[in-house]
């Protein structure tokens, strides 16, 4: 029998107990969630990037009506800026006939463009043009084959300023394998930079901004953080300068570059193998935290690198100037539009502060001693300027291990606010463990647990994550907040698998993770209510069933979360004591089905059910299902 003692003491669940972690891995963000369609928009990939790499991947020349030309990527004096050094010179041998044209077209992401019918797109373009009455434009989205999916776009490029020019279309068919045609006609010099297309329909309208399916899917997930941008995304690459030209292009994520006009934000090689445009970067992503309701956690380089790359930095003047860097970013998030970093915010359209409060120094860091010398550095010139901030440490990319324990003795010496923890491990792994939290100490740091997963993406490792779950949610006094990772991957280019939303050009699924990470995370309730279960036998590992129970404040509904791992339906006598009356009929939803099943693009088979229990008493039994997590929500009024 599962005994429920709602008049016993129970722990307050923090709102930050079930949120995202987001990072750039498998093309989430150019590619991903970021609704840029096209592809190396400033000409800036490098075999540095990735060796396959070239400044004209995903161009090609091309010309129509017998025009002809020579297109060249310059880096040289005038490029559109400092940051964004390269552009497309076009020399053009046309004769100025309308239909005589010599340009570009971009093939976007994987196998091409998702464009859809009766959607509208916003282009744009930074250009400049020698002829003295200007060089006229067409610009074309096509489908596979070439043919338009829209008007084409006229514009006149005029004088040899950098000039940025905009144009609209409708897109009158569908195409999954699309392309945009920059074309210029007549002869003379064109120069071309940042080519850009959206649609207009992004999420929340935002400008820049992001797929709406994508983004609406993790909204869904009602997450109480958004850990961003990564994961070892962060700490790896040289610590080195901002400033280009000297910079290494291998440079650790700062985020500095990630924001103001996009046109003026460099590039640079991403971690997992490819480029990242930046046009996804800070201020975005705090808008999205904002627009979700999620609290925003940043997380910065530590300059301990970890992550395969166990080496630190320890110049002073570097460390130096990653601290002020952090200073600034909170200041960037929070200070008044009078101080420099709040008028950049302010600038990019957001004058009222982000109310950062928590904010991670480093990932996954293999060097303790390192990390934690550090650490303890930042941390100090925050609490100093910023007391209010919660600094999150953490405890490198073991769970456990001589490196885990001398990470946590660190953290506790430097008394470190929360330690963050990150696992993958098999599903086995995950039902034998739920009991972790119970025997860590309750006045030392808290745990952020931003990264864990059982490895498979079947439904029997949403059961184990569930089962693990509730051990998280019984320890809420010191788990503090939890997400599953990655969030993100295209199913053309996983770096890592197992991921939690996929996604192709234009369609996004949901894993069997998916699904249970959302149940819990719009059921988690205020409080924790005492629970146990009168039979605890395990078979091979795997208990009866898992359990937690949480109360709703505003609903005063009881939560009763059970997750049925076994081959067997599990027949579970609740004895719900302390409550005066207890409503007869309880709303229950239930994810249930094969362990070996996967959601896929074509078929989800795991989603929730809905239905109603009814019967209810302060005594009653209920069957939980073989494979099934299930939340019922018990009314006490
Ligand atoms: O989530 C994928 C990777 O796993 C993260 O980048 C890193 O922090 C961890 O090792």
């Amino acid at each position: 029998s599962l005994r429920i003692n709602t008049s016993g003491e129970t722990t307050s669940i923090p709102e930050t107990m079930h949120g995202v972690f987001y990072e750039d891995i498998n093309d989430a963000a150019d590619g991903g969630l970021y609704a840029e369609k096209v592809r190396n928009r400033s000409f800036e990939y490098d075999e540095v990037d990735n060796p396959s790499y070239t400044p004209m991947t995903a161009w090609e020349p091309t010309s129509t009506g017998g025009a002809s030309g020579t297109t060249e990527v310059l880096d040289d004096s005038e490029r559109l800026n400092e940051n964004n050094r390269r552009y497309l010179r076009l020399e053009l041998n046309g004769d100025g006939r309308r239909d005589s044209a010599y340009g570009v077209t971009n093939a976007g992401y994987h196998s091409g463009m998702a464009l859809k019918r009766g959607e509208k797109y916003d282009f744009s373009i930074w250009a400049r043009s020698d002829q003295p009455g200007g060089t006229p434009l067409s610009v074309t989205a096509t489908d596979g084959s070439g043919s338009p999916v829209g008007r084409t776009m006229r514009l006149q490029v005029r004088g040899d300023e950098w000039t940025e020019y905009t144009g609209t279309f409708a897109a009158h068919s569908d195409t999954d394998t699309g392309g945009l045609r920059v074309l210029a006609h007549g002869s003379g010099t064109v120069r071309m930079d940042m080519v850009s297309l959206f649609p207009r329909e992004t999420f929340k309208g935002e400008p820049n901004g992001l797929r709406k399916d994508l983004a609406s899917k993790i909204e869904a997930l009602d997450p109480g953080f958004l850990r961003f941008p990564g994961g070892c995304l962060v700490n790896t690459g040289s610590h080195e300068s901002y400033q280009a030209p000297d910079w290494e292009r291998r440079r650790s994520y700062q985020w500095k570059d990630t924001v103001g006009p996009v046109e003026q934000r460099p590039t640079n090689a991403n971690f997992w193998g490819y480029n990242q445009s930046y046009g996804l970067g800070f201020y975005e992503y705090f808008r999205f935290a904002e627009n979700i309701g999620a609290m925003p956690l940043p997380v910065v380089p530590a300059l301990v690198t970890g992550c395969g790359e166990d080496k630190a930095t320890h110049d002073p003047q570097l460390l130096q100037r990653h601290i002020q860097d952090t200073l600034d970013l909170i200041q960037f998030a929070n200070g008044s539009v009078d101080t420099e970093w709040g008028a950049k915010r302010a600038a990019m359209g957001h004058p009222e502060p982000f109310s950062l409060t928590h904010l991670a120094v480093g990932n996954e860091e293999n060097l303790p001693e390192d990390f934690y010398e550090h650490f303890e550095k930042f941390r100090d010139a925050i609490e100093q300027r910023y007391p209010g901030i919660t600094v999150v440490a953490n405890s490198g990319p073991d769970d456990s291990g001589a490196t885990f324990d001398r990470a946590w003795e660190l953290a506790r010496e430097q008394n470190a606010e929360m330690v963050d923890e990150h696992y993958y491990n098999n599903p086995q792994w995950f039902l034998e463990n739920t009991e972790r939290y119970d025997s860590y100490d309750r006045s030392g740091p808290k745990v952020s647990l931003t990264e864990f997963a059982s490895e498979g993406n079947r439904f029997e490792n949403a059961l184990a994550e569930a089962a693990y779950m509730t051990g998280l949610e019984r320890n809420a006094d010191v788990v503090r907040m939890s997400s599953y990772a990655p969030l993100l991957a295209h199913e053309d280019s996983p770096q890592w698998t197992p991921d939690m939303i996929w996604f192709d050009n234009d369609e996004s699924w949901g894993s069997t993770s998916y699904e249970a990470q959302k149940l819990f995370a719009n059921n988690v309730g205020d409080e924790v209510v005492p629970s146990e279960l009168a039979r605890s036998d395990e078979k091979n590992g795997v208990k009866p069933v898992y359990q937690v129970v949480t109360r709703d404040d505003r609903t005063g509904e009881l939560i009763v979360k059970v997750v049925n791992a076994r081959d067997d339906a599990a027949r579970v006598r609740l004895n719900i004591e302390g409550a005066d009356e207890v409503a007869p009929a309880a709303e229950l939803t239930t994810l249930h089905g094969d362990p070996d099943a996967v959601n896929t693009k074509g078929s989800q088979p795991i989603r929730p059910e809905h239905s109603t229990v009814q019967g209810v008493s302060q005594q009653f039994e209920h069957t939980f299902p073989a494979h099934s997590i299930s939340f019922m929500r018990i009314k006490t009024p």
